[in-house]
């Protein structure tokens, strides 16, 4: 394989430096700023996450309050994004009513210079379940929503919003810890566009923007989505091994399965798929479980390709009344704390993002005039 082959999509090249995030590294795994995700994912709520993230350090039951009290007063809507969200259809795909409202509340309340760049971040983090929730509600039930919920935590307030009541703790825990899986990942796709964005010194509602743009194709956030779909087609786990099997001879795409960095696991599929179990016992389920285990064995027995974390995430959402379409705005929910948090890093230390590329086009070619071309 030639060299260029090798770094085709960037596989592998290093394209800067991060404080955030490790990624399959050897003693290391998954970390966010240093913290192991098992140790996050079992013992800190999301809230302390994103505090990390943003903030350098893990925040002290002081800062902690405070931070909620923050995310609790920056949830409300201005007037007119709500009305825009009432003319946006209803059938419009909610990654999109996200990507332009959060463009929207850059016209509403622009950054300015970054030195506002942390609250910037935390109204993002504290208002994006309200945007998407105000536009759902307004077009599934035709009521117009107070997004201003007394809810502690980012994923007790998305819960009572879509439900309309507050959500029992089991699955309010549940979305809280797929939040803190989803929150940062080093230089994946969209985190990348983020910080290509940021590079031009834009702002950061353009580069978040940007970034949602990135994270909708099925190859990355989208997958969560498509995932759920694939396991909806089947009835049984049979059945789902023999279409996965004819799929594979296909040569169609498993959404759910690989990942460009990790080669044998991925760290979180671990965490959420014991949550879906238990959420599937809780539910009664009785066969989409085992449909998703036995997409899993397949996919591992015939590609030694393993689960990501959008596989059992797309589960883990259905047993707690999520609509599949939710699913990959959910993740902006959460990765908006990574996304925010590599903008300051890039702006802390910034260079123009701008690499090479090596043309491979015609060589230089004699003008000819409109008359005399073929
Ligand atoms: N289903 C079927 N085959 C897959 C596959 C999947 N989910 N993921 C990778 N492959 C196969 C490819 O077809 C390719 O086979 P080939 O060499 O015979 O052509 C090989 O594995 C390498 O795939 P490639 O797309 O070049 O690797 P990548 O590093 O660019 O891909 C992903 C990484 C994530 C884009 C890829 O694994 C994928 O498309 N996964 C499904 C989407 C998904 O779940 N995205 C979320 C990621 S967290």
């Amino acid at each position: 394989m030639s060299d260029k082959k090798k770094t085709g999509g960037l596989a592998g090249v290093s394209a800067g430096e991060t404080q955030l995030c490790t990624v399959g590294k050897e003693g290391a795994g998954l970390t966010y700023r240093g913290y192991d995700i098992y140790d996050l994912a079992d013992r800190a709520s999301f809230e302390e996450v994103a505090y990390l993230l943003l903030y350098g350090k893990l925040p002290n039951s002081r800062e902690l309050a405070a931070y909620i009290k923050t995310l609790k007063s920056l949830r409300g809507l201005p007037p007119q994004l709500k009305q825009v969200l009432e003319l946006v259809p209803g059938d419009t795909h909610p990654m999109d009513v996200l990507r332009s409202a959060v463009s929207l509340l850059g016209n509403f309340e622009p950054e300015g210079d970054f030195s506002n760049q942390s609250r910037v971040a935390d109204r993002l983090l504290a208002c994006l379940p309200s945007m998407l929730l105000y536009w759902h509600r307004f077009h599934t039930d035709g009521k117009r929503i107070n997004v201003e919920t007394g809810d502690d935590s980012v994923s007790g307030h998305f819960l009572h919003l879509l439900h309309d009541s507050k959500p029992s703790e089991l699955h309010r825990k549940s979305l809280d810890t797929t939040l803190i899986l989803y929150a940062e990942h080093e230089f994946n796709a969209s985190t990348f566009a983020a910080r290509v964005i940021t590079g031009t010194l834009s702002d950061m509602h353009s580069a978040v923007t940007g970034a949602i743009g990135a994270l909708r194709g099925p190859l990355h956030g989208g997958a969560n989505e498509a995932a759920m779909e694939l396991i909806q087609k089947f009835k049984s786990p049979d059945e789902a091994a023999r279409g996965v099997r004819g799929m594979l001879a296909r040569k169609e795409r498993i959404m759910g399965f690989g990942h460009r960095v990790y080669t044998v696991s991925d760290p979180r599929n671990a965490v959420n798929k014991k949550m879906s179990k238990m959420l599937s016992e809780e539910a009664g389920d009785t066969h989409l479980y085992a449909i998703s285990e036995a997409i899993e064995k397949v996919m591992w027995d015939e590609k030694k390709l393993f689960a990501n974390a959008d596989f059992f995430a797309a589960s883990v959402y259905h047993f707690i009344g999520i609509p599949t379409y939710l699913f990959t705005p959910i993740f902006v929910c959460s990765r908006i704390s990574g996304w925010a948090a590599h903008i300051m890093e890039q702006r802390a230390n910034n260079k123009l993002i701008r690499p090479a590329a090596d043309y491979i086009g015609p060589p230089l070619q004699k003008w000819q005039p409109i008359e005399k071309r073929a």
